[in-house]
């Protein structure tokens, strides 16, 4: 316990003035916390003058008394006070750190953005569904039977060999990665009730070199359509109907007679590129044809009865023939400013 001081009206002034003058430089709860314990506090000055009044001389008590009540209300009036003020500016100062302005534009979100070729195939599909066509479906890892013999692909047919094929081990099974989409047409014949319309984009892969127009892993769309008495007329209608779809209603395709084992007659079928690199030009971009009377058979179908037109085209040279775009390889390095370029739009 310290000694009690003798009270003076001049040294309780004082008290008082530097315990408010603490008070209001007080800047945080924690700094007035302090002010509080060193001003009004045990041990402070006027906890001192409260204890020296229990010797003072029975007729000053009341005087002094009074003194030192009203200085240690005033001072203890002050911390209430500013204890207040710094509430509210705490509670202030946490509500604007916290603040979120939910009008603001939002900074760099970055949003991602399916592959472009997605998006094609998708779009393709839908032209078709327009038409009443159905999207048909068939597996990466194909059977050989369906991506060659039930296609009227011989053994001995030079697609068949290693060089442009890769098959899987081991041997016996007969698994490859499908070269065309063309399996589909068996899977769509086998599976449906005729008549038959039916697309198929999907994923084709061959041993072809990396470069600006090829890839060893592509896409193509198939399509087969098999009812009683469809013709060339409508296999070309449905061509062109496509093209106009994909590259404006100015496009023009060109058929130019060609050998499938599936097909007969059978066709190349080329767009005409306005801006080709290096001039105007047609470019090929699919295969197409009679569906062979064989391949009818081998999905139990009677040709006598059914007959109808097939087509199989790339996807990389329909994306590269609507954007100009000149080199496919991009299409396949997974550079994310690639797809991006395109938003969710193409
Ligand atoms: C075929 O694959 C036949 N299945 C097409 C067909 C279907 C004919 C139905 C008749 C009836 P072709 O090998 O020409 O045909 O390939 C068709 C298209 O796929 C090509 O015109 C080209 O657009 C695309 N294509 C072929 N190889 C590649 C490759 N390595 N990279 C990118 N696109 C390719
Ligand atoms: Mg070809």
């Amino acid at each position: 316990m310290s000694e009690p001081t003798p009270i003076t009206p001049e040294g309780v002034e004082q008290a008082v003035s530097e315990a408010l003058a603490a008070v209001a430089e007080a800047a945080t709860v924690s700094e007035l916390k302090q002010a509080r314990s060193a001003h009004a506090g045990e041990g402070s000055p006027l906890a001192r003058f409260n204890q020296g009044l229990r010797s003072v001389p029975n007729d000053q008590k009341a005087a002094l008394g009074k003194l030192v009540g009203q200085a240690r209300g005033r001072v203890n009036a002050a911390i209430a006070d500013r204890e207040a003020e710094l509430a509210v500016a705490e509670e202030a100062a946490r509500l604007a750190a916290e603040a979120l302005d939910v009008t603001a534009v939002p900074s760099r979100a970055r949003v991602g953005s399916r592959h472009p070729l997605s998006i094609l195939m998708e779009r393709m599909g839908d032209i078709f569904i327009g038409m009443g066509w159905e999207i048909g479906e068939g597996p990466e890892v194909e059977n050989e039977w369906f991506n060659f013999d039930a296609l009227n692909m011989d053994a001995d047919h030079p697609a068949r060999s290693d060089q442009d094929t890769f098959y899987l081990a081991p041997e016996e099974r007969h698994l490859l990665l499908r070269t065309q989409t063309s399996p589909v047409q068996i899977r769509s014949l086998l599976g449906r009730e005729l008549p038959v319309y039916v697309v198929s984009p999907g994923k084709t892969f061959r041993k072809d070199e990396l470069d600006a127009t090829h890839l060893p892993v592509f896409h193509q769309i198939e399509g087969i359509a098999i009812d009683r008495g469809l013709t060339m007329a409508h296999l070309r209608g449905t061509l062109e109907h496509l093209a106009r779809a994909m590259f404006g209603a100015g496009a023009q395709i060109r058929l130019r007679p060609n050998y499938f084992p599936f097909t007969e007659p059978s066709a190349e079928m080329d767009v005409w590129q306005p801006n080709a690199k290096g001039g105007a030009r047609w470019v090929e971009w699919g295969g197409c044809g009679m569906v062979n009377p064989n391949v009818l058979r081998a999905a139990g179908v009677d040709p006598d009865e059914y007959q109808g037109f097939a087509f199989g085209l790339g996807i990389e040279r329909t994306l590269q023939f609507r954007n100009d775009l000149n080199d496919m390889r991009d299409f396949a390095e997974g550079d994310i400013r690639f797809s991006q370029q395109f938003g969710m739009v193409i």
